[in-house]
C-alpha cells in the first residue's frame, strides 16, 4: 500500500507531484520518490524518510519538465531506504517505473536478470520490472508494447506508472489487484493510485479496472485490455469532499479497512502457497527440520488485538505442529520470569512493530538466550529490526486505532506458520497440507461474499442497541474469537463486553445473565458444537437474548437462538478469519448508532510507545 502520482501536460511536473504525494502520505510514508522528464533525461531524486525530506532535499533545484511521476512508499520488499524508494529505473535509468503491490515472481526473475548480467540496485520487488522492460525492448518499439511484453512474464498484484526516455510524450499504466485513476485535465492529464491525490485540479476521471491498461498524453487518454485492444471508459465524476476521498468513499477508516481485508489477504498469503498447491513456503524463515527440532517450547506475547490473534495462534501450532505453545500479554510476561531458554523460540505479534511492552519482552527474551521471531505489519519496525527473524503481514497501512485487517492479516500468518512448521516437522502430511492451503485460497473470496450484505448486521446493532452489557461466549477457537469481538465492541461504542469461554460461564458469570442481556453466541467448531449449544441452552433458560454465530447449513442453532448470522462453511481453523467479521461489523455499526468517534475512540492511541 503506497501512493502514485503522475502529471503530464504544460505546467511543471514537479508542484503537482508533490502536492500529489501528500495528499497520500496516509498510505505510506516511509520514503517518497519523484521522477521527472526534462525534454532530454529524465531526472529521479528519492529519499528515506516522510515527503518533507524530499521536498527539503530538492528545494531550489527542483526537477524540471511537464512529464513526471511520483511515489511515497510503504515498505514490503525491503526496508526503507533511499536505495529501495520507488521511482525504479533499469541499468541505463532509461525506463522509470513506480509500483504499487507486490510481484510474487520477482526472485526467479531477479535471479534470470542477474544472469543476463543486469545490475540490482535495490532489494524491492518493483526493481525488476524496470530491468525487464529494459531486457525486451526492441528499439523504436512503443513503450505500451514494452509493458505489454513485460506483464505477461509477471505475477502478482500492481498498479504500475512507466516513463522511458525511448518513448517520451507519455506515461504508460497498468492495473492489476491495486487502485489506478487517471484524472482529466485541459491539456494536461493526472495520475494517480487514489482520489485525493487530483482532486484538487479535476473531478473526472476514468477508473482502471483489473487487466487494463492506459497510455496517457497531455491532450488524450487511450485504455486497453492486455491484449491492446481499446476499451471505451465511462467518465467518473468524483464528488467527494477531500476527507472522503481520504476514506475512499467510506465514512471512516474503520470500515475501509474492513473492507479492504480480502485484499489484504490475499496480499499477505499469495507469495507465501507453494506454486504447486502442496502447501507453505515462508522463504524469509529458512528454517531446517533441525532447527525446528531445536524448538521444545513457544512462547507467543503481544498486545490488544495482536494477543488476540496470538491465542488463535497457540492453537494452530499445538494443532498443526504438535509444539507446546504459551500465549502471553506483553506486559505481564516481562514481570512473572518466564522460563525461557535456547530451546524456546519467542513470537511476538505486533502491527505497528513499535508497542512498547512488545518490544520489550522482545529484549528481554533474547538477552535470556530465545530465539526470536516478530510478526509484523510495518518493515523496518523497531521489533522488526530486533527480532531474528521477521514475517511481515502485508495489510498496508492501518490508520483507524481499531483494528481490523492487522488481526486478519495476523491470523493468516499464523496459520501458514503453523502448517510449515508441521510441514518441517512431518506432524502435516503433504495431502493435509494441500487441503488446508485449498481451504485456505477460498478466505478472500469467502470474505468479500459476507462483506456484500452488512444489513442484517446494521438491523442487530440498532435494535438491540447494546446499552450496557454484552457477552461473547465461544469454545476453543470460537472464545479466541469472542476475545477479538468483545475488545473490538468496547474500545469502540464504549459498551461493557465480556469474554467468556462458554464453559466457564456456570462458574460465576452465569449469575450476570438475565433477561434481555445481548449474548453473542459463537458456534463454528464442529468437534465442541454439541457442548458449545448445550451452554447457549443454559444462557437462553435464563431468558438472554441470543445473536448465533454459525456456519451456513447449520439447520440447528436456530432452535436455541434467536438471531442467527451465519458465516460461510469452511475449515474449523480457518472460521475464526470469517467468524470475526461480523463481529467487526456489529462493533463499527455499535458505535455509530451511538454516535462515537469511531476511528479516534476516547483515551486510545494508534500505537502505544509507552509502558
Ligand atoms: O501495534 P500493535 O499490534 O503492537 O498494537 C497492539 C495493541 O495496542 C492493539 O492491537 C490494540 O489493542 C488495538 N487498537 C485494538 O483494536
Amino acid at each position: 500500500m503506497c501512493g502514485i502520482v503522475g502529471y503530464i501536460g504544460q505546467d511543471k511536473a514537479t508542484p503537482f507531484l508533490i502536492e500529489g504525494l501528500s495528499k497520500l502520505e496516509y498510505r505510506g510514508y516511509d520514503s517518497a520518490g519523484i521522477a521527472v522528464y526534462n525534454g532530454e533525461t529524465i531526472r529521479v531524486e528519492k529519499s528515506l524518510g516522510r515527503l518533507e525530506v524530499l521536498e527539503q532535499k530538492i528545494k531550489g533545484n527542483e526537477p524540471e519538465g511537464s512529464i513526471g511521476v511520483g511515489h511515497t512508499r510503504w515498505a514490503t520488499h525491503g526496508r526503507p531506504s533511499d536505495r529501495n524508494s520507488h521511482p525504479h529505473t533499469d541499468c541505463t535509468g532509461k525506463f522509470v517505473v513506480v509500483h504499487n503491490g507486490i510481484i510474487e515472481n520477482f526472485m526467479s526473475l531477479k535471479e534470470m536478470l542477474i544472469e543476463k548480467g543486469h545490475t540490482f540496485r535495490s532489494e524491492t520487488d518493483t526493481e525488476v520490472v524496470a530491468h525487464l522492460l529494459e531486457e525486451v525492448y526492441e528499439e523504436g518499439e512503443l513503450l505500451e508494447d514494452t509493458v505489454r511484453k513485460v506483464l505477461n512474464m509477471v505475477e502478482g498484484s500492481y498498479a504500475l506508472v512507466i516513463m522511458s526516455e525511448h518513448d517520451t510524450g507519455k506515461i504508460v499504466c497498468a492495473k492489476q489487484d491495486n487502485p489506478l485513476v487517471i484524472g482529466l485535465g485541459e491539456g494536461e492529464n493526472f495520475i494517480a493510485s487514489d482520489i485525493p491525490a487530483i482532486i484538487q485540479r479535476t473531478r473526472r476521471t476514468y477508473i482502471l479496472s483489473d487487466g487494463e491498461m492506459a497510455v496517457v498524453k497531455s491532450d488524450s487518454v487511450w485504455v486497453y485490455n492486455r491484449d491492446g485492444v481499446p476499451i471505451t471508459k465511462k467518465v467518473f465524476e468524483v464528488n467527494w469532499d477531500a476527507e472522503a476521498a481520504e476514506k475512499g468513499g467510506y465514512e471512516h477508516f474503520m470500515i475501509k479497512e474492513i473492507y479492504e481485508q480480502p485484499k489484504a489477504i490475499r496480499e499477505t498469503m499469495s507469495a507465501r502457497l507453494a506454486k504447486d498447491g502442496s502447501g507453505i513456503s515462508l522463504n524469509e524463515l529458512k528454517w531446517t527440520k533441525h532447527d525446528l527440532a531445536d524448538i521444545k517450547k513457544i512462547f507467543i506475547v503481544a498486545c490488544g488485538t495482536a494477543y488476540h490473534a496470538g491465542v488463535v495462534g497457540k492453537y494452530y501450532i499445538e494443532k498443526l505442529a504438535r509444539i507446546p505453545v504459551e500465549v502471553d500479554i506483553a506486559s505481564e510476561f516481562r514481570y512473572r520470569s518466564p522460563l525461557v531458554d535456547k530451546d524456546t523460540l519467542a513470537i511476538v505479534i505486533s502491527q505497528s512493530g513499535e508497542t512498547s511492552d512488545t518490544l520489550a519482552a522482545l529484549k528481554e527474551v533474547k538477552a535470556m538466550g530465545a530465539r526470536t521471531l516478530a510478526v509484523t505489519n510495518v518493515v523496518g519496525s523497531s521489533i522488526a529490526r530486533e527480532a531474528d527473524n521477521v514475517l511481515y503481514t502485508w495489510a498496508g497501512p492501518e490508520i483507524a486505532v481499531a483494528s481490523t485487517k492487522a488481526y486478519t492479516t495476523q491470523l493468516i500468518m499464523m496459520f501458514m506458520l503453523a502448517v510449515y512448521m508441521g510441514q518441517l516437522n512431518g506432524k502435516v502430511a503433504p495431502e493435509r497440507a494441500a487441503e488446508l492451503v485449498e481451504a485456505l485460497k477460498q478466505v478472500p473470496t469467502q470474505i468479500h461474499e459476507m462483506l456484500e450484505d452488512v444489513e442484517p448486521i446494521k438491523t442487530f446493532a440498532t435494535k438491540y442497541g447494546f446499552n450496557e452489557d454484552v457477552f461473547f461466549v465461544g469454545r476453543s477457537l470460537d472464545y479466541a474469537v469472542a476475545l477479538e469481538g468483545s475488545l473490538k465492541l468496547k474500545e469502540i461504542s464504549y459498551i461493557h463486553a465480556e469474554a467468556y469461554a462458554a464453559g466457564e460461564l456456570k462458574h460465576g458469570t452465569l449469575a450476570l445473565i438475565v433477561e434481555g442481556i445481548p449474548v453473542i453466541a459463537l458456534a463454528t467448531q464442529e468437534d465442541i458444537y454439541d457442548k458449545t449449544v448445550n451452554n447457549i441452552k443454559e444462557i437462553k433458560a435464563r431468558d438472554a437474548v441470543v445473536i448465533g454465530i454459525a456456519l451456513e447449513g447449520d439447520k440447528n442453532i436456530a432452535k436455541y437462538v434467536d438471531h442467527t448470522i451465519f458465516v460461510p462453511r469452511t475449515n474449523s481453523l480457518l472460521a475464526p478469519l470469517l467468524a470475526v467479521i461480523p463481529l467487526q461489523l456489529l462493533a463499527y455499526y455499535a458505535a455509530i448508532t451511538r454516535g462515537c468517534d469511531v476511528d479516534k475512540p476516547r483515551n486510545l492511541a494508534k500505537s502505544v510507545t509507552v509502558e
